[in-house]
């Protein structure tokens, strides 16, 4: 008897317990109703960092970091998921994935199949080559083998000075792949997005890699989140986008990552 009634103590303690913890968080929202947090799938090529890249089985990186901040100010919690370059954009494509993150740059050619977020930063594509190559410019790559990630702006930017189809663009699945190339010495080059070659270069001084500039053949880009055509998530994360723009969310993020204050202005005048 005494043993029963210690058993519905405890039952009847711990279903108060439980009915505290679902006001507590009820508290923090102000729809007020019970409603949970909606988990979105998003997907990304987490070989590319700073941007995005695995930390043993974590995926980290600037990106990510913008991803939550951005997604918790609209009020969404994000399963951010590793799933390659080329099935990044097959997901969006059969409305698998809710959204993309993948340093993806907002270009005519993609807005005819998707819609982008407002862009959050700002890229261009550079030259990585062994210290002490002749290569100083995009013309000097003329003859040269380059490796490059398959379907990037990269891919793009160096068929633009050598020609679509040209032999000697090496294309890889991955841009940790292209680089490896490069370190193999089976390419004389790779053209990725600066922020990418430039930290490679800068965290692997042992491969002794430099990076070279050409702001003439290679323009500047921005990223953005990529949605299915039509998301209605597009509109709240914009707004959400602008939020942390305002409050220094965003500011505080980049400074983590890249040690410097970001031109939210510029950011901001591309809307
Ligand atoms: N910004 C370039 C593009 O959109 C390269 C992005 C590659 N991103 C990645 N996570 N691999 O084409």
């Amino acid at each position: 008897m005494k043993k029963l009634s210690l058993l519905s103590f405890l039952l009847v303690f711990s279903m108060l317990l439980a009915a505290c913890g679902t006001s507590n968080q009820n508290n923090g929202s102000d729809e007020g109703a019970s409603e949970e947090k909606k988990t979105l799938r998003v997907v990304t090529d987490a070989a590319y960092a700073p941007f995005e890249y695995m930390d043993g089985d974590k995926i980290v990186g600037f990106d990510v970091d913008f991803t939550k901040a951005v997604a918790k100010e609209a009020g969404y919690e994000v399963d951010i998921v590793h799933v390659g370059w080329d099935p990044v954009f097959v997901e969006l494509e059969d409305r698998i994935a809710d959204f993309a993150v993948s340093a993806i740059t907002i270009n005519d050619e993609r807005k005819e199949s998707y819609d982008f977020s407002h862009p959050y930063f700002l890229s261009t594509n550079k030259i990585l080559v062994p210290e002490g190559s002749d290569i100083k410019s995009a013309a000097d790559l003329k003859d040269k083998k380059v490796a490059v990630q398959n379907g990037t702006t990269g891919q793009e930017a160096i068929e633009s000075v050598l020609g679509a189809n040209n032999p000697n663009i090496k294309k890889f699945e991955n841009t940790v792949l292209a680089i490896m190339e490069l370190k193999g010495g089976g390419a004389d080059a790779v053209v990725a997005d600066n922020t990418v070659v430039e930290e490679y270069a800068k965290n692997n001084p042992n491969d002794k890699f430099v990076v070279v500039e050409d702001t003439e053949a290679f323009a500047s880009e921005y990223y953005g989140l990529m949605f299915p055509k039509d998301s209605e998530l597009k509109a709240e994360f914009d707004k959400a986008i602008n939020a942390i723009y305002e409050n220094g969310t965003y500011a505080k993020i980049y400074k983590e990552w890249f040690g410097s204050e970001p031109d939210v202005e510029d950011l901001k005048a591309q809307q």
